[in-house]
């Protein structure tokens, strides 16, 4: 479990709890992702390069700082849309690609149906996120798909973490660190994250 670091704090715990609450109704779900999202990108950008730059305040001269690189998003469809927006609360200026892909129900295989990409991932601090890693399959090849349009330097945000994914992920793609609010115990028979929080993009979009 070497990539992948659970992020602890007492605000993400709590909120994480409300999500996996079977009772939690959407419009609740949807708001405590988001704000959840929103603590767990402020962590994970600690390391986030900045270049020194001179502000011009009401008064005098001083130096602050600015981004260094571009930042990209890539939400994994349909469920990472539901995590979009947290993440775009603190990094308004991000760029956003898409990738799409679902689990075939028998195979639990991921199929890709949807990818666009910005361009200049090469130079881009690249951020996946899909709340959940269950066999680690439709992160793998969303990884893929990045690498394959030049994307080197990227991380995945997630909020339930299964050890079957951090496992597949870790040997598919050793480069990328893992974010996580919990590791769970283990998958069901049908690859459902136990104790999990149920199908994600269900919960977020009432489907
Ligand atoms: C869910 C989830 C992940 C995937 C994780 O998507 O949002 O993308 O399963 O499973 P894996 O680690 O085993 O690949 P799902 O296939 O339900 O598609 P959806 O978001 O369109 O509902
Ligand atoms: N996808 C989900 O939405 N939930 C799981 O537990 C596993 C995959």
């Amino acid at each position: 479990m070497d990539r992948l670091l659970v992020l602890d704090h007492p605000l993400i715990q709590s909120k994480l709890a409300s999500l996996r609450d079977q009772r939690t109704p959407k419009h609740d779900f949807r708001r405590l992702l988001k704000e959840l999202t929103a603590l767990m990108v402020y962590e994970i950008t600690r390391d986030f390069p900045v270049i020194p730059a001179q502000i011009e305040t009401p008064l005098e001269t001083t130096t602050g700082v600015r981004p260094g690189v571009p930042l990209v998003l890539v939400p994994i469809l349909r469920a990472g849309v539901g995590m979009l927006d947290g993440v775009l609360e603190l990094v308004p200026w991000a760029r956003v690609g898409h990738v799409g892909i679902y689990r075939d129900h028998e195979s639990l295989q991921p199929v890709v149906y949807y990818a666009k990409l910005p361009d200049g991932l090469a130079e881009s601090w690249i951020i996946v996120v899909d709340p959940m890693l269950a066999t680690g399959g439709s992160v793998a090849e969303a990884v893929r798909l990045i690498k394959e349009s030049g994307g080197t330097s990227i991380r995945f945000l997630c909020l339930v973490a299964a050890p079957e994914g951090v496992a597949l992920l870790t040997r598919a793609h050793p480069d990328v660190p893992i974010y996580a609010a919990a590791l769970d115990r283990q998958l069901n028979e049908h690859g459902y994250i136990l104790p999990g929080l149920g199908d994600a993009g269900d919960r977020i979009f009432g489907t």
